[in-house]
């Protein structure tokens, strides 16, 4: 029996989850936020620290487990923003010494993935659609495999750079899918790629179209429209090509609505079956950094008290860099 705590700052979210021997006890978040303009990377790692405490204070809180209790801390350790990694790293070395316990260092990506077995997918194809990461993922020998991914900025991203175009603040996903309830549809460049896609001349033209008074509800609706089906059209490429039949969502952008209504669509016509978690863990969330870490933990992938000052941060590592051990 183990009780993980899951530490989760890689960019504008500082959260703290609870697990259980597997079940997620408590996920508390607080995540910072701009009214215009984007992320800037050491006002969210200030917001961090001066939060952190109470987040964790809450979230043990919430799952009624004591600090004596803990078995293992678990931080995501990359990839993000340096300065706000720095931070949840500095903040989980502290406690693992004042607790004696051990550090599980759990990649970002791989665990927004890892939550979705949660939905009770078995062996899915992987849409993961965030802020930095686009790609569409499915395991295979020992690693989570990219089969495609965005060979320019993340959805997420393009979406918030876009919101900020029309005026409205970070992050900008929610905004526009408000926006897009009221649109119609403009052509947009589609890009596609094989398995991979772009987005940086979508937003260039979403861009010059604002500037000639197309009006933000229908350039809203349309970049989704364009946007998401090529998300989907890369899924159902992947499906096709790996035999499997199950797609999960995963990553911020799969609060979207009408992506997964798009994804629930393909899959119908395909046979197959479509998963997305519950929004609390599709956001970023410690709830997610905590399951993984327990996975792990499980199998003995724990660094000692003893050697927490060989742990650093790794801001740049990908998700098919990471070796699968706890399968
Ligand atoms: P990564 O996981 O790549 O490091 P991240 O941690 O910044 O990125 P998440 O918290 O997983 O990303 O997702 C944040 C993104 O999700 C933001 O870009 C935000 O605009 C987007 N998002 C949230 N809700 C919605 C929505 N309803 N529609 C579209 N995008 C959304
Ligand atoms: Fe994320």
């Amino acid at each position: 029996m183990s009780i993980i705590i899951g530490i989760e700052s890689t960019a504008h979210t500082f959260g703290v989850g609870v697990v259980k021997n597997g079940n997620v006890l408590s996920n508390v978040r607080d995540g910072y936020t701009t009214e215009s303009g984007g992320i800037i990377p050491m006002d969210a790692a200030k917001h961090h620290v001066e939060i952190a405490e109470d987040v964790w204070v809450k979230a043990l809180d919430e799952a009624g487990v004591s600090e004596g209790e803990i078995s293992g801390i678990a931080i995501s350790q990359a990839p993000g923003l340096a300065p706000c990694l720095i931070e949840g790293m500095k903040f989980a070395k502290k406690k693992c010494k004042e607790l004696n316990v051990g550090l599980v260092c759990v990649n970002h990506c791989v665990a927004h993935l890892e939550i979705g077995r949660l939905t009770g997918a078995k062996d899915p194809v992987l849409l993961y659609a965030s802020g930095a990461n686009t790609q569409v993922i499915a395991y295979s020998g020992g690693k989570y495999r990219v089969f495609g991914e965005t060979l320019d900025i993340g959805i997420g991203n393009f979406i918030d750079n876009f919101a900020r175009v029309i005026g409205q603040g970070f992050p900008g996903g929610p905004k526009v899918q408000e926006l897009a309830l009221k649109g119609k549809y403009v052509e947009l460049p589609y890009s596609i790629k094989g398995m991979d896609v772009a987005f940086s001349g979508m937003l260039t033209k979403l861009k010059q179209m604002y500037e000639k008074g197309f009006g933000a509800e229908d350039l809203s609706f349309s970049l989704q429209e364009t946007a998401f089906g090529m998300l989907v059209e890369a899924s159902e490429r992947a499906l096709a090509h790996t035999g499997k039949k199950e797609l999960l969502l995963g990553g911020g952008v799969g609060c979207n609505s009408r992506l997964q209504e798009m994804c629930k669509i393909m899959c119908e016509e395909r046979g197959c079956k479509f998963f997305v978690p519950r929004r609390e863990f599709l956001v970023d969330n410690g709830g997610m950094i905590a399951y993984l870490g327990w996975l792990m933990f499980e199998k003995g992938l724990v660094v000692d008290v003893c050697d927490l000052d060989e742990v650093d941060i790794d801001s740049k590592e990908r998700t098919d860099m990471v070796d699968v051990r706890w399968k």
